[in-house]
């Protein structure tokens, strides 16, 4: 109780500078403010509050903000009680990677998102997360490039990229997993010229991203615009629709990507530009512009082959097999799928994965 009101203290001297997350009741809804699944660090607080982070400064402990640990990613794994968010299977996430059974059903509020739900509403609970892949993961230099790069806007305390760049650990003003801007479902992407629905993701990789991001890294937004690049194919466009997918859309980020970093299909190494690794096939992918084998993995861990090998179901649907008039398109058809769809990111109308060509050779 002593350390409560020491505590109290803090808040109080920093409330001039905090954000509106407690006034509007954020934190209280989020994930870690629950009093029945919320943070647990210490069995000396209740469940959910303050201080299972904010600890006063009890103990001899001076973090800034009265914080158990210095302020870096390393706070998020701490081992205590629950384990957070370090790795499995104590840490978290069992259920990762995600399937296509873990996506929210139609009629929930949000379908086609990666949550662990029961018929539509979310479970809690650290070990139910199926996207968080786990710090051993996340600290790969070599593949996670959102914890190593140097541009990445805000560092931790060690001076790695930090959670705080996409999530609010007080609770974020978007939708799902306590984001700090809208990151949410294919539905609703059909209008409109660009995307607000992966907001998340064009702050930075737009014209107007961090300083020193590389430029093809800046053009994935117009990618993703009809007003720059008008047609079906912009954005991965999706012409046939059914189940979670309006005709019209643009295909999520998170169909291909995890932000976090991957370990490769069942741990067979991990894949580069942050490609996820919940498909078979989906591992060692670190040279997919140029290797032919290592594009094929990838694409027809959704596009059955023309002749009927691989594909699989995202977003609720099975697209078609490719068009047998391209000899290419075949299983193990010799030319590279970006030899004819593209490989290009030097401008914001060149043709690649995420604004591919009509096949033009
Ligand atoms: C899961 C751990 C955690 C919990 C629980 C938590 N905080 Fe924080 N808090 C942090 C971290 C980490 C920071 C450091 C700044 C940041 O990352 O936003 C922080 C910073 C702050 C600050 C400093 C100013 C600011 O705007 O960031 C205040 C004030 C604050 N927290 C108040 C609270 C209050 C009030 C509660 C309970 C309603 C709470 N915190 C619950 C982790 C937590
Ligand atoms: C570049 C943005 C970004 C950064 C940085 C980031 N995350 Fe995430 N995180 C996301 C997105 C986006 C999701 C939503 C899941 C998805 O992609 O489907 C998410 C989801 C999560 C989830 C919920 C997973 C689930 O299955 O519900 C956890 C836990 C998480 N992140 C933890 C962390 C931690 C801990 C850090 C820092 C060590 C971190 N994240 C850094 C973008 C980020
Ligand atoms: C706060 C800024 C920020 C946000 C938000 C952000 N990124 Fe990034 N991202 C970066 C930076 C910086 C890099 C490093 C590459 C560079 O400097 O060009 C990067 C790199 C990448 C790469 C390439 C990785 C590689 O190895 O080359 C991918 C893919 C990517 N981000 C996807 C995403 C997705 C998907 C989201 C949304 C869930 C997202 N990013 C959100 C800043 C961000
Ligand atoms: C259909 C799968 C797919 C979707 C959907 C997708 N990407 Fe990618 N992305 C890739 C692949 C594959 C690469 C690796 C480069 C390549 O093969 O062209 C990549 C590369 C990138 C890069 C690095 C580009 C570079 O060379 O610097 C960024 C940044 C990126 N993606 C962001 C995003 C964002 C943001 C979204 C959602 C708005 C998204 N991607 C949606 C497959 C996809
Ligand atoms: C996560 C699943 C997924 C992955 C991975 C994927 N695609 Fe797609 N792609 C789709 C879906 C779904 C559509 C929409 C199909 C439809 O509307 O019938 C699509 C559409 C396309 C289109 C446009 C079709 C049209 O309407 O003209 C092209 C071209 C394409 N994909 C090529 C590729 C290539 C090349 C790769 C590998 C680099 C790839 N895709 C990887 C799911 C995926
Ligand atoms: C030799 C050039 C060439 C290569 C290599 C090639 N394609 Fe195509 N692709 C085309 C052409 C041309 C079309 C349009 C065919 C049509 O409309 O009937 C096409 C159409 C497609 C479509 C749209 C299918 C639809 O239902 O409308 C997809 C998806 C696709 N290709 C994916 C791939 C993938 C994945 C690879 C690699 C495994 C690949 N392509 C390799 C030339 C190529």
């Amino acid at each position: 109780m002593r350390s409560l009101t020491k505590f109290t203290v803090v808040v109080v001297a920093l409330s001039g500078v905090w954000t509106s997350a407690v006034a509007d009741g954020r934190y209280s809804q989020s994930p870690h403010g629950s009093s029945m699944t919320g943070v647990l660090r210490s069995s000396d607080y209740p469940r959910g509050s303050c201080a299972q982070c904010h600890k006063g400064h009890d103990g001899g402990n001076a973090y800034p903000f009265g914080l158990f640990q210095e302020n870096s990613n390393r706070l998020c794994f701490s081992q205590s009680m629950g384990g957070c968010h370090a790795d499995r299977p104590a840490g978290a996430t069992s259920g990762y990677p995600a399937q296509e059974s873990d996506r929210m059903p139609l009629g929930s509020s949000d379908p086609g998102y990666f949550e662990f739900n029961s018929g539509g509403v979310r479970v809690p609970g650290p070990h139910n997360l199926v996207r968080w892949p786990g710090q051993i993961i996340w600290e790969n230099t070599a593949f996670s490039s959102h914890y190593s790069d140097p541009d990445m806007p805000l560092k931790d305390a060690l001076g790695f990229g930090s959670c705080d760049n996409c999530h609010d650990v007080h609770g974020g003003s978007a939708l799902h997993d306590m984001l700090d801007t809208t990151y949410s479902g294919i539905v609703g992407s059909q209008t409109g010229f660009t995307t607000d629905n992966y907001l998340l993701c064009f702050t930075c990789h737009s014209v107007n991203g961090p300083v020193g991001m590389d430029e093809s890294s800046r053009y994935i937004a117009d990618y993703y615009d009809r007003s720059v690049n008008p047609g079906t194919r912009t954005g991965h466009g999706l012409s046939h629709g059914g189940s979670f997918v309006p005709s019209g859309a643009r295909l999520p980020c998170y169909d291909c990507h995890n932000p976090h970093g991957s370990e490769g299909y069942n741990g067979q190494g991990s894949n580069d530009y942050l490609l996820s690794d919940q498909r078979p096939g989906w591992y060692g992918l670190t040279n997919i512009k140029e290797d032919n084998i290592q594009v094929r993995r990838f694409c027809f861990g959704c596009h059955p082959s023309s002749d009927r090998q691989g594909g699989g179901t995202v977003e609720g649907i099975n697209p078609r097999p490719l068009p047998s008039e391209i000899p290419d398109h075949s299983f193990n058809g010799a030319r590279h799928c970006y030899d004819c769809h593209g490989r290009d990111y030097s401008g914001p109308s060149a043709n690649n994965v995420h604004n591919p060509s009509e096949g033009e050779d």
